[in-house]
């Protein structure tokens, strides 16, 4: 029997599919929520053969009627929600000088609003059980920049000034809120940069590796758990030492 319920946003494949993976290792049970039906299916389908419990959402954080449609069914199987991680995210890339407007809000919509969205729909669940999970995946270009990626780096930035804002507003209910902000990952998101473009990378990673998507999913793990109880408003980097 699991001990709580965990809802991952993005965990159709890559980061969220690791962390779906090992939350329900760590007994709890997932809903596996993307636009992307037949991947969350298999995802679940991975869950349930490992004996643990699991629903699948197809889920759009960027519409209010989805969040609202797709919380609400949750509670109505589970009846609580324990832990949130806002792991959906897509880039966009282009220089700021060419960047299409569209591309712009997309990002920021994604990345931003949808946790945003997501968050305030579980906030009362979990202010009413008063404790309360929310992970925010960031990423490390959120703190440092990149050139070329002005749309994704200002929405990591914004996540990881929600997660603050979040974090003081939930803390007298036993709510904590904190983000990661992974490094480099071996997910789709990055198979699309060239051989090149990776090993200039690795130059500046000081452990000389790319992360895994197990990486971020054992942070998530941790602050998800009682051990991280008096951590909060924390950006929790995960990156191989590539950003001090
Ligand atoms: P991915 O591209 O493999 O997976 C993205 C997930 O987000 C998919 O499940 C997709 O269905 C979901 N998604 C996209 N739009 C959505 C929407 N409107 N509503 C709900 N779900 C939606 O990406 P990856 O690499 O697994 O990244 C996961 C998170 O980690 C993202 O937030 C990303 O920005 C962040 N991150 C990734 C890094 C990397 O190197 N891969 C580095 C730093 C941060």
């Amino acid at each position: 029997m699991f001990q709580r319920v965990a809802l991952v946003t993005g965990a159709s494949r890559g980061i969220g599919r690791a962390i779906a993976h090992t939350l329900c290792k760590a007994n709890f049970a997932i809903i596996v929520a993307s636009p992307e039906i037949e991947n969350n299916e298999k995802v679940a389908g991975e869950i349930c053969a490992c004996g643990g419990e699991c629903m699948t959402l197809d889920f759009n954080v960027t519409s209010l009627e989805s969040v609202k449609a797709g919380v609400a069914s949750v509670m109505e199987k589970f009846r609580r929600i324990d832990v949130l991680v806002n792991n959906a995210g897509i880039t966009r890339d282009a220089l700021a000088m060419r960047m299409k407007p569209a591309d712009w809000n997309l990002v920021l919509q994604v990345n931003l609003t949808g946790a945003f969205l997501v968050s305030q729909a579980v906030i009362p669940h979990m202010i009413r059980e008063r404790w309360g999970r929310i992970i925010n995946i960031a990423s490390v270009v959120g703190e440092m920049g990149n050139p070329g990626q002005a749309n994704y780096v200002a929405s990591k930035a914004g996540l990881i000034g929600l997660t603050k804002c979040l974090a003081l507003e939930l803390a007298s209910r036993s709510v904590t809120v904190n983000a990661i902000a992974p490094g480099f990952i071996e997910t789709d998101m990055t198979a699309v940069l060239t051989d090149e473009q990776k090993q200039k990378m690795l130059e500046h990673i000081a452990l000389k590796r790319l992360g895994k998507p197990e990486d971020i999913a054992a942070a998530v793990k941790f602050l998800a758990s009682d051990d991280a109880s008096y951590i909060t408003g924390h950006v929790l980097k995960v990156n191989g030492g590539m950003y001090m």
